[in-house]
């Protein structure tokens, strides 16, 4: 058993973060999200791992993961020159995989449940295609599976407007080697991409074996900000350890599940859990509430955050109103001048947002 993970793609939804960087590097609780998905994938006992990389971001995505030694894994990149779509991206990494049975693992997808059980449906029935299905409130937003009493899988529909059922596909799919075949008799979509869905449509009409697996635990397409931050939120929920490896002064106060990575300052400030502080960060006359993850050489003064990710090296002074919600990029820098300011100068980057509420 192989598995691919795909990490090239457009990431349009995540601009402008996604014009100088790779979404799946984007850190959830100062982890890449790439990352998860490689651990999971090593948890169920796979260690052959392809990452399909674009050429945009695929050189960052290669320095910051490496060969896979950190994981317990052997790691293989795939060059996917143009995103023509997640079926294209299995062709592409057809030599790597020859006739293995394989996970396809979206990399920006979080997904709660261990994929062994999975993994041993896919195996015991050999199956050609299982698809992890979770139940979501809007499916004419996602792809969506029709399935029957057994679990297998009738038809699958992009973003249906009269949804056949609320069980939308998950980004996590096993697949036999059936699948390659059934790729290369589909033609791209009106959107010009090669479809997964209508691969395993193919397989369907053919009568392959085509089953489902419905997921009870929590999904996430981290694609989009609000996505990410509610990722955050749970991954922070489920870490339960207090780790000071920083410095705190005796005016700060810290309560709650904290890391405070080494070589960072808390000074006169209060944190409050559950939070994630990188290294060599400092924090000062600050207000760090719940679900925050701060990365890396990141100063913060005079500044209020909430349910919030700041990337490595960003720079927030002197902001009085409380940042929530936010998602603020590498070495950005937000700063308010001490005195009543009287202007605002800005130099924001293409498709940012700024809400003042
Ligand atoms: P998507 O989120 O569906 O596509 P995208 O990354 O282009 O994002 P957006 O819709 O915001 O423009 O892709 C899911 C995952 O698959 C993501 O990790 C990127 C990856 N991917 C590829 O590796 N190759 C591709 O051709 C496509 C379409 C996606």
């Amino acid at each position: 058993m192989k598995a691919i993970i795909l990490s090239g793609g457009k990431g349009t939804r995540l601009r402008p973060l996604t014009y100088t960087g790779a979404k799946q590097l984007v850190p959830v609780a100062n982890k890449p999200i790439l990352w998860y998905g490689i651990e999971s994938i090593v948890a169920a006992g796979i260690t052959e791992i392809g990452i399909i990389i674009s050429p945009e971001t695929g050189g960052e995505v290669k320095a910051k993961t490496g060969n896979g030694d950190r994981f317990g894994a052997r790691i293989t990149y795939i060059m996917q020159d143009k995103p023509l779509g997640l079926a294209h991206a299995v062709k592409v990494a057809q030599p790597f995989l020859g006739d293995s049975p394989f996970v396809m693992y979206l990399g920006d997808n979080l997904v709660e449940s261990q994929l062994d059980m999975f993994l041993s449906k896919f195996q015991s029935q050999q199956l050609d295609a299982l698809t992890l299905l979770c139940e979501v409130e809007n499916p004419t937003a996602f792809g969506v599976a029709k399935v029957d009493a057994q679990g297998r899988v009738l038809q699958l529909i992009e973003k249906p407007k009269n949804p056949p059922s609320n069980l939308a596909l998950v980004g996590v799919y096993l697949f036999s080697a059936e699948i390659h075949q059934a790729i290369a008799n589909i033609q791209p979509s009106a959107r010009g991409e090669l479809e997964i869905t209508d691969a395993i449509q193919y397989l369907i009409d053919r009568q392959q074996n085509v089953q489902s697996f419905q997921l009870k635990g929590w999904w996430l397409d981290t694609g989009k900000k609000d996505d990410l931050l509610a990722a955050n939120q749970i991954i922070l929920d489920s870490c339960s350890q207090l780790t000071i490896e920083g410095e705190i002064d005796a005016t700060s106060k810290v309560s709650g599940r904290v890391h405070i990575g080494s070589g960072s300052r808390i000074i006169n400030s209060t944190i409050r859990g559950p939070v994630t502080i990188g290294n060599n960060c400092t924090i000062k006359n600050c207000f760090i509430g719940p679900y925050s993850s701060i990365a890396d050489d990141t100063t913060l003064v005079d500044a209020d955050i909430e349910h919030s990710v700041i990337l490595q090296g960003a720079k927030v002074v002197g902001i009085q109103q409380r940042i929530v919600d936010s998602l603020i990029g590498a070495r950005a820098t937000l700063q308010v001048a001490p005195q009543r300011p009287k202007a605002m100068r800005f130099m924001i980057g293409d498709d940012s947002h700024i809400e003042i509420i």
